[in-house]
């Protein structure tokens, strides 16, 4: 009887609460052509078309098929032996060449959903599952996030326009392992506000990488990239992480990108993500209805990029280079 009542109320709730969404955006576009100092536009979710089917010679990850929902990762921070660190590799390249692929064929007028398609297409080409697909209910094959979309944005039926930018977020599981990487491109003629906070971006993770090698403290990485973010008169969106990757999507150790004072060490065999994501204005974020969809509160536009990278002797490799 208590289930009942209480799967009831969370109907009512959820349909009271895709209103206040459907409103919500409405109000929002309503604003885009009103909106004089902005010189993109705001986005909001939009239809997302129907399941894509992986053939079945294909891999998937435990999450989809034996164990529903379940990302096995070990309950310490995993060292790679060489071996694991070279399949690593492999897994990374492709993500990097699927990407890659993707982002030449970028033009205005292409839907997001299309993007996944181009994905997806590539992936089941190159005998590889899109990690994205079925993980813990993500409906696509790749993350599309524009403008004001922080992060983990479905694709879906809006058109890129001129001056957007677009995190293409890659993910792929080969050989039993996920290699994962992603940009943020620009549209058409993207504003200069716009195009500093791309470049910043990309600055953030790559010197934060720099410094990275055997006994940094994984704080340094935090410290970093909020050092060059906030320099150039932009904030970091402290919510999400880099993690620790391998035969897993996402694992140990998280990966801040403020300081928080972690001072656990690197050392030789780890092998994680880094992917700050930085905005223009208020750090401050809320998850759309569908679940997943991150965008600021502020509407201010975000920028995200993403490498995997193994702690190596002297320094850190960049496996998706
Ligand atoms: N690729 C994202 C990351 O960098 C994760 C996306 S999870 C998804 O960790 F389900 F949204 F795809
Ligand atoms: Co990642
Ligand atoms: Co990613």
């Amino acid at each position: 009887m208590k289930m009942v009542k209480t799967a009831f109320s969370y109907q009512v709730f959820a349909g009271l609460k895709s209103t206040f969404w459907a409103l919500q955006n409405r109000l929002a576009r309503s604003t885009i052509n009103h909106n004089n100092n902005r010189p993109f536009s705001i986005v909001m979710p939009e239809k997302v078309s129907p399941i894509r089917s992986v053939p079945s010679h294909i891999p998937t990850p435990p999450y989809v098929s034996t164990t529903p929902g379940q990302d096995a990762c070990p309950l310490n921070i995993e060292i790679h032996s060489q071996e694991g660190i070279n399949r690593m590799k492999d897994a990374c390249h492709l993500a990097r060449k699927i990407l890659n692929l993707t982002a030449e064929q970028l033009k205005v007028g292409m839907t997001t959903d299309k993007i996944d398609e181009i994905v997806h297409q590539l992936c089941i080409d190159h005998n590889v599952y899109p990690s994205p697909l079925g993980y813990l209910g993500f409906p696509k094959s790749v993350c599309t996030s524009v403008n004001n979309v922080a992060c983990h944005g479905i694709p879906d039926s809006r058109p890129l326009q001129d001056n957007d930018i677009i995190n293409i977020d890659v993910t792929v599981y080969a050989n039993g392992y996920h290699g994962d990487v992603s940009e943020t491109y620009l549209i058409g003629n993207v504003d200069e506000r716009g195009q500093t906070l791309v470049e910043t971006t990309r600055q953030c993770l790559m010197e934060s990488i720099a410094l990275c090698r055997p006994g940094t403290r994984f704080g340094e990485i935090g410290r970093k990239i909020s050092e060059v973010a906030s320099s150039a008169g932009f904030r970091v969106i402290p919510e999400f992480c880099g993690h620790g990757i391998g035969t897993y999507f996402h694992g140990l150790p998280d990966i801040f990108h403020i300081d928080l004072g972690d001072d656990a060490k690197m050392q030789k065999g780890m092998i994680f993500t880094i992917e700050p994501v930085i905005c223009d204005g208020k750090p401050d974020i809320k998850i759309c209805s569908d679940a997943w969809t991150a965008i600021t509160k502020d509407n201010s536009r975000s920028a995200q990029f993403e490498h995997c990278i193994a702690i190596v002797e002297n320094g850190a490799e960049i496996l998706t280079l």
